[in-house]
């Protein structure tokens, strides 16, 4: 990928924005696949820490997952963390493969930055965009959970056409609160 062509790629991401106050009271609003308004959710790998959102890297860098953190969390929730790649091939708009899911992690731990907590209901599987198909996007949401929150212990093995908005409303969850996204290429 060009320098010009990282830097346009920069451009179109921060471009689109979602108003949302964090002293709003919290509620579900519908993802968006580009960096926003919403606080940087830090995802940290073994091979990078992603804490600003947008950037490009070269695939290699995610094969394994660390923990996630965010400093503003209220350690007395549970919050749900999702990753999805909306490029996939044959995913309509609203679809997605999903890549992580999971629920139940204390606000504690996000501060704390550790990933001691909750329940895996979809195992990280890293990125694998098939030769041709360009550049795709990966977005993590961060989600408070509410007391309505339900079945956050099953378990989701049917990773293609994922929609994340339909399973957040299902779930009760309200955000997302803090977002973040890298891009990468077969
Ligand atoms: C990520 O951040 C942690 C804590 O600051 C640090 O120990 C680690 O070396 C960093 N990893 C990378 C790949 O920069
Ligand atoms: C958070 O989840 C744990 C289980 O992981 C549960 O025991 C606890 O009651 C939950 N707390 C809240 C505030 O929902
Ligand atoms: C990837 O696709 C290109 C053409 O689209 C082809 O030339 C190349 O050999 C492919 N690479 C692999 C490893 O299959
Ligand atoms: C979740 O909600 C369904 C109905 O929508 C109910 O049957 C089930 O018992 C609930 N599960 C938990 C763990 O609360």
């Amino acid at each position: 990928m060009s320098l010009k062509s990282m830097l346009s790629f920069a451009i179109v991401a921060s471009v689109t924005t979602l108003s949302f106050a964090q002293t709003d009271k919290c509620r579900l609003s519908p993802v968006t696949y580009e960096c926003s308004t919403h606080p940087v959710l830090v995802v940290n790998f073994d091979k990078v820490n992603l804490s600003k959102c947008g950037s490009f890297y070269d695939k290699s860098l995610f094969l394994k997952l660390k923990d996630v953190a965010y400093t503003s969390a209220d350690a007395t929730k549970n919050y749900t963390v999702a990753m999805i790649d909306p490029d996939a091939p044959r995913h309509e708009k609203g679809q997605a493969y999903l890549h992580w899911l999971r629920t139940g992690v204390q606000g504690s731990d996000l501060v704390n930055r550790v990933l001691t907590t909750g329940h895996t209901v979809t195992d990280y599987a890293p990125p694998t965009p098939p030769n041709g198909t360009g550049v795709h996007r990966y977005l993590f949401y961060l989600y408070q959970e509410t007391e309505n929150t339900n079945a956050t212990v099953e378990s989701i093995t049917k990773r293609g056409k994922f929609d994340l908005d339909e399973y957040a409303k299902q779930h009760a969850l309200c955000g997302p609160i803090a977002v973040n996204m890298f891009s990468t290429q077969y």
